[in-house]
């Protein structure tokens, strides 16, 4: 799949927290999303008292220019689903492929450069690295990716500019509250401009202003790059924000078809 180069502009929300008289851009790759196909996934931990079965019998599609809502009761296995088809956790039983690609064949080099550039996981807890500052936590997801410094230094204050945490950019984690600490996580997450995102209730920790910015962040690249977006989140109205729902409960995923009422709607 071909990549070209091309200038996203940043959505008018978060546009709203920059203060220049010219919209900032983001300069993204053009990438196409990826199909995320699930068949009969089941996973199990293993406990201090014995295993914990947490999937069951997991089968799901998001289309490759699928945006899906993932939803379900604390500890229904949803960071867990999102950590598989990330390629955090292995795959145990079923079969799982990302862009036609069986992500349990994945190993070594190839699973790590997948982890890091095709995917942009926003983790439920940040993830962040507290002995660097906002700006490094970003920066080093690009290092790893083997981005030139020129590009990674330009795309990181995009990124941080666009999630509004330019004034904040030199503070450690520690130094930051909780939804400064999201943005962060979602500018570092998009650094490497991933084909598929997988936000682990990106919104969280955030006021309902600062979410609806980052949600029309994230819609943003969806909308305009192709990128599939898969979300976890608790709170209705952002489920339905999304082409699909997938509603994960008791193991197994039961899919609500709904009209598409966010930016999807129409395509
Ligand atoms: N490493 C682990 N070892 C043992 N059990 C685990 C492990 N990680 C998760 N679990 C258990 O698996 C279940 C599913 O966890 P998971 O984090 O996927 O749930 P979740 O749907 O994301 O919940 P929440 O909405 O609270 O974030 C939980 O009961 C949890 O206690
Ligand atoms: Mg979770």
């Amino acid at each position: 799949m071909g990549i070209l180069r091309r200038k996203v502009p940043v959505p008018p929300a978060v546009e709203v927290r920059d203060s220049r008289a010219s919209p900032p851009t983001v300069s993204t790759d053009l990438a196409d999303g990826l199909a995320i196909v699930g068949t009969g996934l089941a996973h199990r931990y293993e406990g201090p008292s014995g295993p914990v079965p947490v999937l069951v019998d997991v089968t799901f599609t998001v289309p490759r220019d699928g945006y899906a809502a993932l939803v379900g009761p604390s500890g229904a296995g949803k960071t867990t689903l999102l950590s598989l088809i990330g390629g955090l956790e292995r795959v145990q039983t079923g079969t799982l492929s990302v862009g036609g690609r069986e992500v349990a064949t994945l190993e070594g080099d190839e699973l790590a450069a997948y982890r890091r550039t095709t995917v942009g996981f926003i983790f439920q807890n940040f993830g962040l690295l507290e002995a660097l500052t906002a700006s490094e936590n970003v920066e080093l997801a690009a290092v790893l990716a083997g981005e030139r410094s020129a590009d990674r230094r330009r795309r990181t204050a995009e990124l941080l500019d666009a999630v509004g945490m330019m004034p904040r950019a030199a503070h450690r984690p520690g130094a930051l509250s909780g939804g400064e600490r999201q943005r962060v996580a979602i500018a570092r997450a998009l650094v490497n401009s991933p084909r598929l995102i997988l936000a682990d209730e990106p919104t969280g920790n955030l006021d309902a202003d600062t979410s609806d910015e980052v949600m029309e962040l994230l819609e943003a690249l969806h909308r305009d790059r192709g990128c599939t977006l898969m979300v976890v989140t608790h709170d209705r109205g952002l489920a339905a924000r999304a082409a699909q729902q997938l509603v994960l409960d008791r193991g197994r995923i039961t899919s609500v078809p709904q009209v598409a009422t966010g930016p999807t709607a129409g395509r």
